[in-house]
């Protein structure tokens, strides 16, 4: 089968590094992956406010995430967080109350940083908010990349092979799990 999945890159930047990665990742998914982002730019800031009488931007996103077999976010962290335009989406998905769109989606969480310990602290803030939406999340291999410019260029080709080794695995073993959410989604097992 081909999985539609939908990405969020956690980063406003033009130059984001966590772009560049998303780039590498379509790349080096297994081709029964088909890639979709879902734009947070212009998104308002979230307020329940909102709820009755939903905008576009959030019924769009919504409808985005709906028509996603699974979805994999790919983020910088900003003072060991979630970055605050990510955050963001994620409560306009949660909402309005009783609609959450996390519900059972599997995902992926991936980061690319200038520091040594590679978004490890903001990953692990979007697992504990992903658990609390009831999305299952690929455990297993984790993936904290110590961006070096010279192993990726700019249309996301890596050019240093272990690099790509570990993406590609990464995203294979990304692709098992989502199918592995589905068949059990279907028959009822979570
Ligand atoms: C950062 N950066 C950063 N890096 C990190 O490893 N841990 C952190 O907590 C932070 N905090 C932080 C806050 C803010 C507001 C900015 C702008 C940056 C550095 C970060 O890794 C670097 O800027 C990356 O280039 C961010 O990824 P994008 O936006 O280029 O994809």
């Amino acid at each position: 089968s081909t999985y539609n999945i939908g990405y969020f890159v956690g980063s406003l930047a033009t130059g984001s590094i966590n772009r560049i990665l998303s780039k590498a990742l379509i790349k080096l998914a297994p081709e029964c992956l088909q890639f979709t982002e879902i734009p947070i730019k212009d998104l308002p800031l979230y307020s329940y406010d909102y709820d009755a009488d939903f905008p576009p931007a959030g019924l769009a996103l919504k409808k985005s995430i709906a028509e996603s077999d699974g979805l994999l976010f790919i983020s910088p962290e900003y003072n060991r967080s979630i970055p605050g335009a990510l955050k963001n989406a994620i409560d306009w998905g949660s909402r309005p109350w009783g609609t959450n769109s996390f519900a059972r989606k599997p995902t992926g969480i991936i980061g690319a940083s200038v520091g040594a310990i590679g978004t490890a602290v903001m990953q692990s803030s979007m697992r504990s908010v992903l658990s609390f939406l009831d999305a299952p999340q690929l455990n297993s291999p984790e993936a904290y990349i110590n961006f070096k410019p010279s192993a990726f260029a700019e249309d996301g080709t890596v050019k240093d092979e272990s690099t790509a080794d570990f993406l590609t695995h990464y995203m294979c073993e990304y692709a098992a799990f989502v199918q592995r959410v589905l068949d059990a989604n279907a028959e009822g097992h979570i």
